[in-house]
């Protein structure tokens, strides 16, 4: 697996500016719906223009590095995957930072390491051979939930904003009304029109952001799943075995305490243990 070493240790010497709006999260989490979103809320609603990607306005830190950051206008709009410890800081900055549930997030991580030709030789490996690697945090960024406790402990800070994906499925509209109102204006003006609401949820809706996916992400091979590919929550179901559901929910009570971040999720852990219970 490899990213280009290259711009990642560029961006990681990047120094924001306080006007700078970042999107954090670990891979998988609901990246690109929360920078579609944040994208609408600073554009006055607008669509992206025909033809233009996301990534052209939006790039990735890591891998543009400081320079390609550095020729956008400003506000700047960045996307990263950098665990806090790392992560470029300026009190001033916004942070939205969107955690997914371990288990939702391992099986879009498998789908996407394995459609992802360019960048991994994993086109023919299966989910268990992919589980083992995600619960030792051998995959790109590193572990989940080193990721995950590290922006947990900063989401009281006024200046990062904390979500969940579940939460953006359960209430759209107030979570965009939120990131407006969270990065100020011009974003916080159409966060106030309930009908600019209404637009940005309908334009960044699973339907509409899974036509014209070049828009996102590169071409996937015939066969294998699109970028924006299932938008599910409870997903996990139909990959995990009992025993790696058992596992995965350990090391997730192991590595938090069973406190903090652990409850984020109770529908999703109620699950888990109805599925490891019927399995014994
Ligand atoms: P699935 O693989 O579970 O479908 P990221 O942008 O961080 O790579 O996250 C990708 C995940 O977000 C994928 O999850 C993708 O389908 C989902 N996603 C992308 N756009 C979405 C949208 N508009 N609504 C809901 N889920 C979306």
């Amino acid at each position: 697996m490899g990213f280009p070493v290259q711009g990642f240790s560029s961006g990681l010497k990047y120094r924001p500016l306080g006007s700078d709006v970042f999107v954090a999260s670990y891979p998988k989490c609901g990246t690109t719906w929360m920078q579609y979103i944040v994208y609408l809320l600073m554009n006055g609603a607008r669509a992206l223009p025909p033809g233009r990607k996301l990534e052209e306005f939006f790039p990735h830190l890591e891998e543009v590095g400081t320079e390609g950051v550095q020729a956008l206008p400003e506000r700047r709009m960045i996307k990263t995957h950098l665990p806090f410890e790392v992560m470029p800081f300026h009190s001033d900055a916004r942070y939205v930072y969107v955690a997914r549930n371990p288990f939702d997030c391992a099986v879009s991580f498998y789908h996407h390491t394995r459609g992802f030709v360019h960048h991994y030789d994993f086109a023919e490996g299966t989910f268990d051979d992919f589980f083992e690697c995600f619960i030792a945090g051998e995959v790109d960024f590193g572990g989940y939930f080193e990721h995950l406790l590290s922006w947990y402990a900063q989401g009281s800070a006024a200046n990062v904003l904390f979500l969940t994906y579940e939460r953006m499925q359960r209430e759209t509209e107030r979570v965009i009304a939120e990131v407006g109102a969270f990065l100020g204006e011009p974003a916080a003006l159409i966060a106030r029109d309930a009908a600019a609401v209404a637009a940005i949820r309908e334009e960044s809706s699973f339907k509409r952001m899974s036509r014209d996916q070049r828009r996102w992400s590169s071409a996937r091979p015939e066969g294998m799943p699109e970028f924006v590919r299932k938008g599910a929550v409870g997903d996990w179901r139909d990959a995990f075995s009992p025993e790696q559901a058992r596992r995965l929910r350990d090391e997730f009570a192991k590595r938090t305490g069973g406190r903090g971040p652990y409850s984020l999720w109770p529908e999703i852990l109620a699950d888990v243990e109805a599925y490891i219970d019927a399995a014994v």
